[in-house]
């Protein structure tokens, strides 16, 4: 393509260049024919000049006249199909500059315009919201740090269109915005597309997610990070590694430490900001330190409902597979109930296989294997008698539900 570019440049110049010549010859041939003629008027009109012979016309000039015309046809025929040639690689690097400057005007909303980097931290590698919790009737509660999860692995867990939502219309209840002018906030649709372009450029690879689930673990238990990643390198057939078994049909750690790696990988709160766990939509006031503790003078839950009790409402395979999955907005799951588009999935790259829409693909896999999913969903429906578990059984009237109303600490 460089070859064919240089090459068409080259020959660009060089009909230019014969063009311009041309023009220069035919312009003063032009003016000495003209100047034959200066003060002649009288003698000799113009349209009484006596014109060329028949011999002259149809020989020389014709001659002329139709080798030119051939030259102008040979260069034409050679020059399209070089253009044509070229065109791909012309069209690719004007959708290459494009997208960098897409993802620099993302990275200056990211950094100044909307400032997500305060919260979310530099390259959303995530970070904290210092925020004040009020109750329903404006009374001070607490002054609490909110984990901003991180977002350089958020469109792993999420497709294009649910982050679009969250960015859209933010997570009422918590200190995250909303920024589109969907939802009421400062962003066009254009500036939201290009804050998404921004986050596809500092996602990170799947070998780095394996690799930091696999360290973190190591540096609570490394005995039992020995014997999850034997597990791991076991399902390598599992269909996201490319193989031809079920997820849900995995390899799977003994119940005991699946109670055990399902406890650190729920709960985690220091792992990416939060971003591997599910406690800090599950447990109230897990997103600032006071999982199951509820305060006093606010009755508060967490962004999606409590777990506790979740076995009585999903078999295992419903609900491996939802974890597996998320959801997708207005779908069915566990038979019966409509999803909320927020919940991430785990398991799968949502985004993958999505090319032909011009969705970036960074592999099939998500944040967490098989193995871990089990362990999540075997620790989640074991909740019901976990002494450390201060909440009320899900879908009762008891379970709480977000009432307060946070705000930036500075405007206090
Ligand atoms: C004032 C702090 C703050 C700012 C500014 C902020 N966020 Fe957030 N954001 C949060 C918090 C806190 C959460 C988690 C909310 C929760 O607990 O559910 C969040 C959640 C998100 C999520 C959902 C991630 C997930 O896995 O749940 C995305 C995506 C996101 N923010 C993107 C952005 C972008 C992009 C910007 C800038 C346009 C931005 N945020 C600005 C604090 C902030
Ligand atoms: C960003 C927030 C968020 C995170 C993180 C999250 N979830 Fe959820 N989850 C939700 C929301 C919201 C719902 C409720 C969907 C609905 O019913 O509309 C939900 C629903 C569920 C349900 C169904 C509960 C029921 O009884 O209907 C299960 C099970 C579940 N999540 C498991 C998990 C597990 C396991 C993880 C961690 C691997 C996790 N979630 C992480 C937001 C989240």
């Amino acid at each position: 393509m460089i070859f064919a570019a240089t090459a068409q440049r080259a020959v660009g110049f060089v009909i230019l260049a014969i063009v311009v010549i041309g023009f220069v010859l035919w312009f003063f041939a032009n003016l000495r024919a003209g100047r034959e003629e200066v003060g002649s008027e009288i003698e000799l009109a113009a349209n009484r000049k006596p014109y060329l012979s028949d011999e002259e016309l149809e020989g020389k000039k014709l001659n002329a006249a139709l080798f030119s015309a051939l030259g102008l046809l040979a260069i034409t025929a050679v020059v399209l199909p070089l253009y044509w040639l070229a065109e791909p690689g012309r069209q690719e690097g004007a959708v290459k500059v494009f997208d960098e400057t897409f993802v620099r005007r993302g990275l200056d909303i990211y950094e100044n315009g909307a400032q997500c980097v305060n919260c979310h931290g530099g390259a959303g590698v995530g970070g904290v919201a210092n925020f004040i919790v009020n109750d329903q009737n404006g009374q001070f509660v607490a002054q609490v740090n909110w984990i901003a999860p991180a977002l350089n692995n958020v469109l792993y867990r999420y497709d294009e269109d649910q982050v679009r939502y969250i960015l859209n219309y933010g997570r009422p209840g918590t200190p995250m915005a909303a920024w589109g002018a969907d939802g009421g906030g400062p962003l066009t649709t254009q500036q939201i597309n290009n804050v998404i372009d921004y986050l596809w450029s500092v996602q990170v690879t799947q070998k780095d997610m394996r690799e930091t689930v696999e360290k973190f673990v190591a540096g609570i238990d490394p005995a039992l990070a020995e014997r999850v990643a034997e597990v791991n390198r076991s399902n390598a057939d599992v269909t996201t590694e490319g193989g031809d078994v079920e997820p849900v049909n995995a390899n799977r750690l003994s119940r005991e430490d699946e109670l055990k790696l399902g406890e650190i990988l729920f709960n985690n709160q220091s792992l990416a900001a939060g971003s591997y766990s599910c406690g800090r939509c599950h447990v109230a006031g897990a997103t600032y330190g006071k999982a199951w503790q509820p305060f006093e003078r606010l009755q508060y839950g967490a962004f999606g409902p409590s777990l506790v009790g979740v076995e009585r409402e999903a078999t295992e395979q419903q609900h491996f597979k939802l974890v597996w999955e998320g959801m997708n907005s207005g779908k069915l799951y566990f038979s019966r109930k409509q999803g909320n588009p927020q919940m991430p999935g785990f398991g799968v790259n949502r985004n993958t296989g999505k090319a032909d829409k011009g969705v970036p693909d960074k592999g099939p896999s998500g944040q967490l294997t098989a193995a871990e999913v089990w362990a999540i969903i075997t620790y989640e429906r074991n909740l019901s008698n976990d002494s450390t578990v201060k909440s009320p059984v899900a879908g009762t009237s008891e379970s709480p539900t977000f009432a307060g109303v946070v705000q930036p600490a500075e405007n206090q």
